[in-house]
This record gives structure tokens, sequence and C-alpha cells, in this order.
């Protein structure tokens, strides 16, 4: 807990203008080793003899250790995460009606890609002290049209693969067998359940090396991992026409300089997630005696990644109080906060046509109350490997500053 007088000293500091953003545009950092590997690789496709390539060996390279890292059999590598989920998707081969329980509290790609493939939303409810997938909930949505679980590693903690694993096997699907669980790794690389990585349990995961993310490879960029062979080869197929399936297939490819720099990139990961993880848990200790946040909570089997540093507001606060403590957060000490995320079917639609959202018109009649909730009590506090202990103090000054404001009112 940082003290009334220590508070207003630290807060004496000019603010950071423009605001900081609750989910900052980098997510690690490069160093001049990636800075060579984008020299070179890009010196040596100058020759027009060998140009940029296709799957160069650069890329092999790349998903060869990002398999390693993770521990799984294959990595495919990847333009994005939102093109992963898609493949994801036409992996399960959906036929119309089939369904897919995913949370509500999400990022809007996992449904989009359910949607795109034919298939039906079916939003299932989270746990308000980790943010993950609900197993009972999840398990009370299953129905016979029921073909996978659709878990979100939500703000880079893992969500409860084991449990869930276990619901997909107890309840098959009657045509296609155990359900299949398939994990949207975006926003937590490098985490860790149990003895394994995020990316080895569920069929596959799917990573993304956007800019904002924990690892990046020049601003765009993801992989799939999974240790099923023939899953694998389809994979391959989708991300380069067809590959050796004779399946249908477009191209999904990153280039060998994201390749090469992703390399240095993995090798790192740990590096930078230490460095994450330190600030955050001297964030936890500052924060500890604010009675009315919940801070982000670290099961003890679980490595979080602290993709978001995310907390909630008391229920009492929920909406509109919520809202004006971020406000004055930014206005008045330049820490731009971000609710990430509120249920998914919310702020789809274009803010000038209400009424187009597919996300909520797909799944009208489906009922999250726990999510609602939760979207009108979470917000996000920034937080960057390279964020000075000052910096980190300075937040959490004026977070405590903004809480007592609320609480005088
Ligand atoms: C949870 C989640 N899933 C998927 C995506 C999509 O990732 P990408 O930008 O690599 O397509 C994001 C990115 O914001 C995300 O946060």
């Amino acid at each position: 807990m940082i003290e009334t007088e220590a508070r207003k000293e630290i807060l004496s500091a000019e603010k950071p203008d423009p605001p900081l953003r609750g989910e900052p545009y980098l997510g690690g950092y490069y160093t001049e080793e990636e800075i060579d590997a984008v020299v070179r690789t890009m010196r040596e496709s100058m020759d027009w003899h060998v140009g940029f390539g296709f799957m160069t060996q650069e890329i092999l390279d790349f998903e060869e250790a990002f398999a390693e890292f993770c521990g799984t059999e294959f990595a495919i590598s990847i333009n994005g995460a939102g093109t992963g989920l898609d493949m994801a998707m036409m992996a399960l081969d959906l036929e119309p009606g089939d369904e897919v329980i995913v949370p509500a509290i999400n990022f809007k790609a996992a449904p989009l890609s359910i949607v795109g493939q034919g298939g039906q939303v079916v939003w299932c409810e989270v746990d308000p002290r980790t943010l993950q997938a609900d197993p009972s909930d999840v398990e009370s949505r299953i129905t016979p049209r029921t073909r996978a679980i659709y878990p979100v590693h939500m703000n880079g903690l893992s969500a409860p693969m084991d449990d869930l694993l276990d619901i997909a096997d107890r309840n098959p699907h009657p045509v296609h067998g155990p359900l299949k669980v398939i994990g949207d790794a975006a926003r937590a690389c490098g985490g860790k359940y149990r003895d394994t990585r995020i990316g080895k349990k569920g069929w596959m995961t799917v990573f993304s090396f956007h800019t904002q993310k924990l690892m990046t490879t020049l601003g765009e960029g993801g992989a799939v991992t999974t240790d099923d062979p023939e899953l694998a080869r389809r994979l391959r197929g989708f991300r380069q026409f067809g590959g050796e399936t004779g399946e249908w297939g477009t191209n999904y490819k990153i280039t060998k300089v994201q390749a090469a720099v992703g390399l240095v990139q993995v090798r790192r990961l740990d590096e930078m997630l230490a460095k994450r993880r330190r600030i955050a848990h001297k964030r936890t200790e500052m924060l500890a005696e604010v009675p009315e946040l919940t801070l982000p909570y670290e099961p003890p089997d679980c490595m979080h990644t602290y993709y978001l540093y995310t907390c909630l507001v008391p229920k009492e606060w929920a909406g509109e109080k919520r809202d004006r403590m971020m406000q004055i957060l930014e206005d008045e000490y330049g820490v731009g906060c971000v609710v990430a995320n509120p249920p998914v079917y919310e702020g789809h639609g274009p803010a000038d046509r209400p009424d187009r959202n597919i996300l909520r018109d797909s799944t009208a009649g489906q009922t999250l109350p726990i999510s609602d909730e939760l979207g009108m009590r979470l917000f996000c506090v920034p937080i960057q490997p390279l964020m000075t202990d000052e910096l980190n103090e300075y937040i959490c000054a004026a977070v405590i500053e903004a809480v007592e404001r609320m609480k005088a009112e």
C-alpha cells in the first residue's frame, strides 16, 4: 500500500502525455538481434535467384523452435491468430447448426470464426476469479449438436484445460466422438498450465504475434500448435493453397523476415515474460490493501503471463461508476485503461448501425448474467515489460487515488 503522503509526492510527477494505453501498442520488445535478423534475411533476399521464397528455412526453423518451446509435435506459422481461428473451425468441418461453446468474456475473433464457418455460437460463463471458461457452465450448455469447446486463455492466464478435456471426453458427439477442445492463446504465449506450456493441451491452440502481443513478428503473425499429424497436414494445406491435401486452401503464410525475427523472439520470450511478471507482482503488492479492487488471480498450478493486468471494481460500482473512475485515471493522471473484454455480443456492431450485430443477433435468447456483470466491473491497467518501477508506482498511486475519489462520492 502507498500511504497518502507518499502518493501525493509520486503523483506530483508529470503525467504521461499522451496517456498510457491499457493495452500498449508493443507487447514485447526488440533488440539488436532482431534487427540483425531482419537485415540479414532482407540482404539475402535481394539476390534475384533467392528472393523471399515460399516455405524457407527460416520459417521451418521458427516452427521447429516454437513447437519445441510449447512441447508439441507441430507448429504451423500463419499470418495472424484470426486466420488460425478460422482454420480451427475449418478443420472441424462444421455442418449448419453445429454448436461450438465459447466464453462470452472474450475477444471477438473466436466467435466470429464459428459464424464464418456456418456454426452456431453458444456462449458460456467464466469463473469471475480467473476470467476463464467455467467448466460446470460449459457442461450445462452441451447438446447433441455440440462439436467443440473453444476456450480463450483470457488475458494471459491458462483456461482450466484438464477440466475441459474431461468434459469433452464425457460428452461425446453422437457421430464425431469426443468433443474437440481448441484454445485461443493469442494473449497467452509462454504461459504455463500444470507441467505444460499453454499450447500443449487440447486438439490445437492458436497464438498471435501481433504487435500488441507477448512476442511479436513485425506487427502481424501467428502460429497453431498440435500433436495431431493429420490435423497438421490439413492446417498446412489451408495455409498454402491446399498443400498436400487436395483440399481447399489459400495463402496465410508469414514472410521469412518475420520468421527470422520470431526465432529470436521465442528464444527471448521467457526473459520478456519474467519482466512482465515482476512488474505485475510488484503492482499486486502495492494494490493489495485496496479492498475495493479485486486483483488478478494466479492459480497455484498456472504461470500467468499478465498480458493484461485485469482488475474488478465492486458490484456497486459496476458500469457508470467504473467508467468514471477510468475517465479520471486517463484525464487526470494520463493512465488509460481498457475494458478487455465486455461480453462479445455487446460491442460488435458499428455505433451508427445498432441494428447490425451478427454476434448478438445469432445468439439472441442466450442469457449470461455473470458475464454481463463482469463486463461492467472489469478494467485493465497498463503493463509492459519495459515499464520502469517508477512508472509502475505512479500507476498504482493513480489507481489508489481514483479509488479514493470514488469512495468519497
Ligand atoms: C484473444 C484474441 N484472439 C484473437 C486475436 C486475433 O489476433 P490477430 O490480431 O493475430 O489476428 C486477438 C488479437 O487481438 C485476441 O486478443
